[in-house]
């Protein structure tokens, strides 16, 4: 059977083709360090099991559940925004859970994009704005972030080109890969840019509370619902990778747009899931310290291991991964990090794979035990 059109305008992702030729290494017998991809490694809190052992013996924990999700799942979301960014949204209307913010980024796209708009996609940035972009027939039209600028978008420049087909913007802050984070004044740009421009801009928020000790959220900013979603997810904050939970936060006419999107296209998620999530987004204050703690430590000894290649980094980054710029006399990120995976057995990603703004550059996932952290180090003495 031929395939779609659509299936040509993209590839399979990265980390799908590249993980296997990992597991085929492994299957070899080599001692590999997976420092790839950001899944966190260690469990949710015991009262998040808990909760889900306990639900699976209620009532209705096995029937079909409410597109929407459970009212109490929306008021333990807008309750967690409220505390942890000191926004209002009304759980009735402005917030739908998702399963994973992933699958947010297509919904946003199918509920507002038609063929031919276009789209502002960061590079670097996370690919899935791409690919989903190409997939729905948009088409992705990047702006460069550099490190010159602190990983932010040069509005001068921006304003520029001919923006009248553009419809979204995906921003990513605390950004995914470089750790960068940005003030609220960088965010009122942002939505004064999106404002003026009539553009629906999107932030993509999974990693604000890893080793970031000032949580914000575009939705903080007034007038932001008007112009802006936000996406989070339970899967870095809570390692919950795997459960599947996610949000989107915004204005009553944007989130039923992507409802209605969402409805057709699957049903509410598991029951014991959304008990466990409203429990992870109950947690106190004890679990952001673990948090910050394990992170911490583990990037101390990351940076140990980027001085070893040489690489130059900004301590001041946030987030699940350290971002490395490589010496000058590497020119490709792709091939020094094939040399590392075949003679020293680690897997570590290499910067392009976020756009070519990553090129020279490489990115340690913090998701790797202390203990794995010391024995790459070893293996570069
Ligand atoms: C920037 C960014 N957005 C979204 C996601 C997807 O997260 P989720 O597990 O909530 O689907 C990731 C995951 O790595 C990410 O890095």
């Amino acid at each position: 059977m031929i395939t779609a059109d659509r299936l040509k305008t993209v590839q399979e992702y990265y980390f799908s083709k590249k993980l296997r030729e990992v597991r085929g290494l492994i299957a070899e017998g080599k001692p590999i360090i997976n420092m790839g991809i950001g899944s966190p490694d260690l469990a949710p809190s015991k009262e998040v099991i808990n909760v889900v052992q306990e639900a699976l013996s209620h009532n209705n924990a096995h029937q079909y559940q409410s597109y929407q999700g459970l009212p109490e799942l929306r008021e333990a979301i807008a309750a967690f925004y409220k505390e942890k960014f000191d926004v209002d949204a009304n759980p009735l209307n402005e917030i739908l859970p998702l399963m994973g913010s992933k699958e947010g980024i297509m919904h946003i796209s199918m509920a507002f994009l038609n063929p031919g708009d276009e789209v502002l996609i960061p590079n670097p940035g996370y690919p899935t704005y791409t690919s989903v972009t190409k997939l729905v027939g948009g088409e992705p039209k990047y702006y460069d972030l550099e490190a010159k600028n602190g990983w932010f978008p040069n509005f001068n420049e921006l304003q520029k080109q001919d923006l009248s087909k553009v419809k979204l913007m995906w921003t990513s802050y605390p950004h995914m890969p470089t750790g960068a984070t940005v003030t609220k004044e960088q965010l009122r740009e942002l939505v004064g840019f999106a404002t003026k421009n009539n553009i629906l801009l999107i932030n993509d928020n999974p990693y604000s509370f890893v080793l970031s000790n000032n949580p914000i959220s575009i939705l903080s900013i007034e007038g932001a619902k008007k112009t802006a979603l936000e996406l989070n997810s339970l899967s870095k904050t809570f390692n919950m990778a795997g459960w599947r939970v996610g949000m989107v936060l915004g204005s009553e006419e944007h989130i039923n747009a992507i409802l209605k999107v969402k409805s057709n296209m699957d049903s509410g998620m598991f029951y014991g899931i959304q008990k466990g999530a409203i429990a992870a987004l109950q947690s106190g204050k004890d679990w952001f310290d673990a948090l910050d703690e394990l992170y911490s430590s583990r990037r101390e000894l990351m940076f140990q291991l980027a001085d070893k290649l040489n690489c130059t980094y900004d301590k001041n980054a946030v987030g699940m991964f350290v971002w490395a710029k490589l010496p000058s006399d590497i020119t490709s990120a792709e091939q020094f990090v094939d040399g590392i995976l075949y003679d020293k057995n680690v897997f570590i990603a290499p910067g392009t794979i976020f756009g070519s703004n990553g090129e020279g550059y490489i990115r340690f996932s913090l998701c790797v035990t202390e203990d794995k952290i010391k024995e790459a180090i070893n293996r570069f003495e």
